[in-house]
């Protein structure tokens, strides 16, 4: 056994270092633990293993330097390419063949983790990801078991949605969005939002733009249908749509658009409508009508230095955000906290007398629980999900044509929280009034003038007129809408509709 020996002097000597150098510490229980980390090599991905590895390592000299319960455990991390689908299994297994990792970090992308996790469940292995977030995963009895979400998932945003329509009592939303097919990121964050207002009975209407096929035109012809519109789609495919919708008088409160922007919304906010083209004064105008659901950046001292450290580590190996963007974002910093989570639950495992062998016990351990993270108070439910913050951005100075925050929303408690921009005018409907005349007439005529009823009157005229026109447009648009769909399941055929069932999603049928 030729490679035991250097082994124990190793560890020999490493006790020896940590006895001399740092007397005091008392960690009560000492532990290896190796970490496998199935991430995506190519830095396209916003949660590459470049971009991650320095946070994690962070989170093991933090853990390592705070004289504390944890001090005890050493983190042996190996990363493995998962590439975006089946390599991520590939990795894990081929990766396995020996020993077993004790705790699986990622995958982030929805098609290689539900692999993993499922192959991980199978073999008592927790699984920690900033990623996973589409609502198949929220099914923790069967196949998802051990899988603990560190980043807030789709559904968790969807409730920014819920709570916003039973607050201003909109009734209906058209969902717009580019399936890119592969990584699927807005088919998935709708698709939870679609899951939670659909079963709270508001009326839905789904649109798939197919990116370059885009039409702006005929996006417009659907928007005329719903109260709300909520996008998620590249940000010019936003921009040309905002653009017609604002040429069709839509952008003056007949229609509420939100935009979905979660992970790179550093690039969204101020200047998102300029292109440097001769329509940036219409698309300024336009996006004052837009609204963007981002995740709340909440900032506190240590993140600072968490920040600078991840930045120069990523600058090292040639990783730079050219718009202006962070490097660190919610993925860098999820599996920075995973770590920190993983060790408190360890901790308390081999309290009640277990090891990290106890996979199952482990991953209990992580649920229904609030814990300090790099940015901010974590708070995972009882479900293994992370509760997640939400901001809601609006144009706030339509000369400049900047965003700013207007409404935060805080999932642990359900709230929403109204800040100094917010303008209540910006989020009621206006013009769609071929709905209130017909449901109450008298109730609004009571205390008007002579004026006022006539301008109703004639109001009302035009208003079923318009009614009658939208009618017909509806007619034949709806019948677009309907044909498209078996289409486009005949274009992919079988091997989407395996991907798709494959984490189990059923948004398809909307
Ligand atoms: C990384 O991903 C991007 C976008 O998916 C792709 O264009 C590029 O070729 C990939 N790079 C490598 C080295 O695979
Ligand atoms: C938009 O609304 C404003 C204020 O409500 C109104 O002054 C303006 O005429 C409206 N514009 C159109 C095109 O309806
Ligand atoms: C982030 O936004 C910028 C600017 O809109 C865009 O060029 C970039 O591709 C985006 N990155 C990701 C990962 O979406
Ligand atoms: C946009 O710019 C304004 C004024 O410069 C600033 O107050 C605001 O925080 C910025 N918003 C975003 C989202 O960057
Ligand atoms: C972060 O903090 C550590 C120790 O607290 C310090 O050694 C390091 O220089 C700091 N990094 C930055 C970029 O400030
Ligand atoms: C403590 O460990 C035992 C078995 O080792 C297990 O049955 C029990 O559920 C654990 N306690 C908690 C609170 O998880
Ligand atoms: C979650 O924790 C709270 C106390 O912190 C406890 O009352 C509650 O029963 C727990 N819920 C579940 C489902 O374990
Ligand atoms: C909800 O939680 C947030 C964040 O923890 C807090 O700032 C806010 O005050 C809470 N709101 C209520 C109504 O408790």
């Amino acid at each position: 056994m030729p490679r035991s020996k250097p082994c124990t002097w190793c560890a020999c000597l490493r006790l020896l270092a940590l006895a001399l150098a740092l007397p005091a510490r008392s960690a009560e229980f000492r532990e290896e633990v190796d970490v496998l980390a199935v991430l995506p090599a190519n830095n396209s991905y916003l949660f590459s293993i470049a971009r991650v590895k320095p946070a994690v390592e962070y989170a093991q000299r933090r853990l390592r330097a705070e004289p504390g319960p944890y001090a005890g455990f050493t983190f042996n991390v190996r990363y493995e390419n998962s590439g975006c689908g089946n390599e991520a299994l590939f990795s894990v297994v081929d990766r396995s063949c020996g020993t077993k990792p004790d705790l699986i970090l990622g995958p982030v992308c929805e098609y290689a983790a539900a692999q993993v996790v499922r192959l991980a469940s199978h073999w008592d292995i927790p699984v920690v990801s900033a990623g996973a977030l589409a609502a198949g995963f929220s099914d923790k009895h069967r196949e998802y078991s051990h899988l603990t979400r560190v980043a807030p998932s789709y559904l968790k945003m969807a409730e920014t949605f819920s709570k916003l329509f039973q607050r201003f009592g909109w009734k209906d939303a058209l969902f717009v969005f580019d399936d890119d097919k592969e990584e699927r990121n807005c088919y998935f964050a709708l698709e939870g939002v679609h899951s939670i207002l659909d079963a709270q009975d508001y009326k839905i209407d789904v649109l798939d733009v197919h990116s370059r096929e885009m039409d702006a035109e005929e996006v417009i012809r659907h928007v005329y249908d719903s109260e709300v519109i909520i996008m998620c789609a590249g940000a010019d495919i936003i921009r040309d749509i905002m653009l017609a919708a604002h040429r069709q008088k839509l952008t003056n409160g007949s229609n509420i658009f939100f935009n979905i922007e979660l992970f790179n919304s550093s690039s969204y906010g101020n200047g998102s409508w300029r292109r440097g083209d001769k329509y940036d004064a219409e698309a300024k105008q336009a996006y004052a009508a837009l609204n963007t659901v981002t995740l709340l950046r909440s900032v506190k001292a240590e993140f600072e230095n968490f920040s600078m450290e991840v930045k120069k580590s990523t600058q090292k190996v040639g990783i730079y955000n050219h718009h202006g963007g962070e490097n660190v974002n919610m993925f860098v910093e999820g599996f920075h906290d995973a770590l920190l989570l993983y060790a408190l639950a360890l901790h308390e495992v081999m309290k009640n007398g277990s090891s990290k062998k106890d996979g199952a016990q482990i991953t209990h351990r992580m649920w229904n629980r609030t814990f300090e993270g790099i940015a901010g108070q974590v708070s995972i439910d009882a479900n293994g999900d992370r509760n997640g913050d939400f901001s809601v951005m609006a144009m706030t100075d339509q000369e400049a044509g900047t965003f700013q925050v207007v409404m935060n929303y805080f999932g642990v408690n359900e709230t929403i929280q109204m800040l100094p921009g917010f303008n209540r005018e910006r989020f009621t409907l206006k013009g769609r009034h071929h709905m209130s005349f017909q449901e109450n007439p008298s109730e609004s005529s009571g205390g008007l003038g002579v004026s006022a009823v006539t301008g109703i009157i004639v109001g009302a005229l035009l208003g079923t007129a318009l009614l009658m026109a939208f009618y017909f447009f509806r007619k034949n648009y709806r019948i677009t809408i309907e044909r498209r769909v078996p289409q486009e399941d005949c274009n992919i055929g079988k091997h989407r509709q395996l991907r798709e069932d494959s984490i189990r999603s059923n948004f398809s049928a909307a």
